[in-house]
């Protein structure tokens, strides 16, 4: 009978002593000829296997490489080496699959994550992005029990729309049609009518209006899918592809979004902190040595909560030079979050009540016809990690700000009929899944926190 082979996370937390066991997974190194190091990716660590090359064959022991992969069977002993408990004595090993170590291009060194981003087929097998997946895992795993415990309900909102959310039109369009000789219609336009979907197509840059409308029916509900922006930005922030959640919720106002924002980020940091302990200490102990204090302060301190016109108050006595002025009606920059955030204040800051002007169609007018009750949250090192707000109910006041817009209101036709039938307060936001991620790991660069990022000019993996 063959054996049953045990992940390496089971071994070294719970494997009995002398048991016989069989593992599979990746050689990291091989030294001496005596200690192979062997990871498959279920833990951080790795588990040594000693053999004593006096028993086996010399040409099958020069298969051991890095890379190579390799079953393992023998017998589990206490370990005398430092920081393991366990070590399994080779009795059988086999390769399952050669790795020419010549050629194999992730050495036993720490290489650049600018290297890596080359080799993204092989990254995962790093310690680094081992833990960031592992990680990424968790997080995503806690925000769907965070939200199932309170009884939203998990909405799959359209990946291909026909509308434009955030009226931004940073889109990729979705077409079969040919693109060297496309239909046009009388003007020389291409004539989407003759399109698949018989209507001009993008990637979604949001669920959230169809989010709405799910809240309007089930009064809590949350998306959590990937959503797509065109825009030119090179930055350590932005991917052109990455997925965003989006929690809606009926009879909620701007206070009670803010109290649900604040309970959701603290609650799914501690799951982190509470559930991937080992990979969050190797990158405190590799990149960023504040990282879990970090981590903890965000759970156990008050998020400070402003409005936009306090925000640009502050920022004007500041005294800092800025590259782009301050003044009331700009958009903020992550510079300004930033100070905000690191130097005003010293933790998350929740800012409320922007100016119309640069925010989205959709949001609540406040009385003073100047402000909408938007909410963005900034973290430290981040900037922007959730935006957000009230939503207008009203129709006659949506349809107007439609029309001061320029937008085509045919296009939303759909989303209107909520605000003609029932209509209620409701209110929602948006976390961008990999800034989070960038938060919890500390890693500095937004392509190093998705296993296969796409931004421009990049995406071949
Ligand atoms: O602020 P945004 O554009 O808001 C919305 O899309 C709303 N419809 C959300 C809602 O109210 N339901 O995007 C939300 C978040 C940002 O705060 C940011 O964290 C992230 O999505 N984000 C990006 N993340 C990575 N790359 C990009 N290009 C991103 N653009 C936005
Ligand atoms: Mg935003």
């Amino acid at each position: 009978m063959s054996m049953k082979r045990t992940k390496i996370k089971d071994l070294i937390e719970h494997g009995e002593l002398n048991a016989k066991v069989l593992v599979k997974g990746w050689v990291r190194t091989f030294r001496s000829n005596r200690f192979i190091q062997i990871n498959d990716g279920s833990t951080i660590n790795n588990i040594q296997a000693v053999v004593d090359f006096e028993k086996f064959d010399e040409t099958e022991l020069r298969r051991i490489t890095s890379g190579a992969c390799l079953q393992i069977e023998g017998k589990l002993t206490e370990s005398m080496g430092k920081g393991q408990r366990v070590e399994i004595q080779t009795e059988k090993f086999e390769i399952l699959g050669d790795s020419h170590p010549d050629e194999y291009p992730l050495q036993p060194k720490k290489h650049s994550m600018e290297f890596l981003r080359t080799i993204a087929h092989l990254r995962p097998r790093t310690n680094t992005f081992g833990a960031v997946l592992r990680i990424r895992h968790a997080l995503s795993f806690a925000i769907h029990k965070y939200f199932n415990d309170k009884g939203f309900v998990y909405l799959h909102t359209p990946i291909i729309t026909g509308s434009d959310c955030e009226g931004a039109g940073e889109m990729f369009r979705v077409t079969t049609l040919d693109p060297v000789k496309p239909p046009l219609t009388k003007d020389g336009k291409v004539n989407y009518s003759e399109d698949f979907f018989g209507r001009e197509t993008n990637l979604t840059v949001s669920g959230q209006l169809e989010g709405e409308l799910g809240a309007m029916a089930l009064s809590d509900i949350y998306t959590f899918g990937p959503t797509f922006r065109a825009e030119n930005s090179n930055t350590p922030r932005h991917l052109a592809e990455f997925w965003m959640i989006e929690p809606e919720m009926a009879f909620y106002d701007l206070k009670d979004n803010m109290d649900l924002v604040e309970d959701f980020l603290k609650n799914i940091v501690r799951y982190i902190l509470e559930n991937s302990a080992h990979d969050i200490d190797f990158l405190t102990k590799m990149y960023d040595q504040d990282l879990k204090n970090t981590l903890e302060f965000v759970i156990s301190n008050d998020f400070t909560r402003i409005a936009y016109t306090e925000a640009i108050a502050i920022l004007e006595k500041s005294g800092q030079k800025f590259e782009y002025p301050v003044s009331w009606g700009v958009d903020l920059q992550t510079e300004h979050e930033r100070y905000l955030v690191e130097k005003h204040f010293r933790r998350p800051v929740i800012i409320i009540d922007y100016p119309k002007e640069i925010k989205a169609f959709y949001m609540k007018q406040n009385a003073d016809g100047k402000t909408v009750g938007a909410m963005d949250v900034l973290f430290p090192r981040i900037g922007e990690i959730i935006g957000g707000s009230q939503r207008e109910e009203n129709f006659e006041k949506l349809v107007n700000r439609i029309k001061e817009l320029h937008l085509n209101k045919e296009d939303f036709w759909w989303y209107l009929e909520t605000r003609r039938f029932g209509t209620a307060p409701h209110s929602g936001f948006g976390l961008g899944f990999e800034r989070m991620m960038l938060f919890i790991t500390g890693m500095s660069n937004i392509r190093d926190v998705i296993p296969f990022p796409r931004t421009p000019k990049n995406a071949e993996f």
